[in-house]
């Protein structure tokens, strides 16, 4: 029996790979390091789907801009409905509405939708008017123009690309393996999402970098942070943002996302003394944690600065499972179709652990 199925292969994939000991994640052929704050998001999603759809246009730019419009329109007559929901539930209500097909339009609108729907959902709970998507601009920054009202500044959008493309796939986690299980009963696109939007919520999962935030609220200081860490471990409570169960060394893409915040940096966007309190943080944490596991290399992991990074955006902590979904649906819809095609349905087998059947007297 492996726990958590530890270890255990559960697909094939020419999607990504990752190899936790040599820190090293490849997404298609290509190290995170040639893709993130490199390409779009929308190239990272050409690469993904490249052949699971016939037809797939080489530039998905325009095609994914028109689907966020297409969203827009489908879904906007519900978003009172979503009104009072916490962010993350109201985006799992509303992706609810959409197609539950396995095309290529279908792919689009439900790849489009979370970057739509959650600026909608915002906006909608400040008591403002949503604002409709610009089919013709990029991805990450019509997504801030949505949040803001007004277009961001390129450094900021360049920042978010980097954030979507570098969570965009990371092999068989708990959200994508969900999503995998729905698509190889060869239910559509959106069962599959939806699903694998609930495995993503739990702090364990994408839940962990608003909870980062309220960690450095606590701590405060950089001088209170070795103190706070050895009191919460010896509490026997977890370290939001380290830890990975495939990564023994540091996740690549906490290098990806910190090399972010340093592009950001250099344009006055980032807080000085967040990133102080955080780096001591870090490194107080890392000192604590092999302390406490030293047979368990407890690294930094990418919710760590994730946390940072889409703070420096000016998205709300509350906001940060849903960002993370709008990078992570590209991959799930491309395993999903991966999953599919086998044509072989997902079904492990468990060990019956609970009382022997008595008979009927
Ligand atoms: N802080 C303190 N102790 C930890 C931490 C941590 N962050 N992570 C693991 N441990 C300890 C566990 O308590 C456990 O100790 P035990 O053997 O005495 O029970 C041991 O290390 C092994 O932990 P497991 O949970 O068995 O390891 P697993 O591989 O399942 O954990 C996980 C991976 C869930 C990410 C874990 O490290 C964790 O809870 N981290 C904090 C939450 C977090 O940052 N989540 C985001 C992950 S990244 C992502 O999903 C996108």
């Amino acid at each position: 029996m492996h726990d958590g199925l530890e270890n255990v292969v559960a697909a094939e994939t020419v999607l990504s790979d990752v190899d936790g000991l040599a820190g090293r994640l490849v997404i298609r052929g290509l190290p995170l390091s040639a893709l993130a704050g490199r390409v779009s998001y929308e190239h990272a999603l050409g690469l993904l789907w490249d052949g699971f759809f016939p037809a797939l246009p080489r530039d998905l730019t325009r095609s994914l801009g028109a689907a966020r419009a297409k969203v827009f329109e489908l879904t906007s007559n519900r978003f009172g409905a979503a009104s009072g929901l916490a962010p993350f539930d109201a985006l799992r209500m509303l992706m609810g509405a959409l197609p539950d097909r396995t095309d290529l339009d279908t792919a689009l609108m439900i790849a489009a939708a979370p970057s739509v729907l959650l600026p909608a959902v915002l906006r909608q709970a400040e008591g403002k008017s949503p604002v409709a998507p610009e089919a013709d601009i990029g991805h990450a920054a019509d997504i801030l123009r949505m949040m803001a009202g007004v277009d961001a500044p390129k450094a900021m959008a360049d920042g978010l690309d980097t954030y979507l493309v570098t969570v965009s796939d990371h092999g068989l986690n708990a959200s994508t393996f969900t999503a995998r299980v729905v698509a190889s009963t060869q239910a559509g696109l959106d069962s599959s999402v939806l699903a694998a939007l609930g495995a993503l919520k739990g702090p364990l999962h994408g839940g962990a970098p608003g909870p980062v935030l309220d960690m450095l609220d606590v701590i405060g200081t950089p001088g209170q942070a070795a103190g706070w860490i050895d009191a919460t471990l010896a509490r026997g409570e977890r370290l939001m943002g380290f830890g990975h169960r495939i990564y023994r060394v540091r996740d690549p893409r906490a290098d990806a996302l910190s090399a972010a915040l340093d592009r950001l940096r250099s344009t006055g966007n980032v807080d000085a003394t967040r990133m102080a309190l955080a780096g001591a943080v870090e490194t107080a944490a890392l000192a604590a944690l092999q302390r406490h596991k030293p047979d368990r290399p407890l690294l930094t992991n990418v919710e760590f600065y994730t946390a940072l990074l889409l703070e420096a955006l000016g998205f709300p902590r509350d906001t940060f499972t849903a960002v993370f979904a709008i990078g992570r649906v590209g991959g799930w819809i491309a395993h999903s179709r991966e999953q599919a095609l086998t044509g072989k349905l997902i079904r492990p087998r468990s060990i019956y652990v609970g009382p022997e059947a008595k008979e009927a007297a």
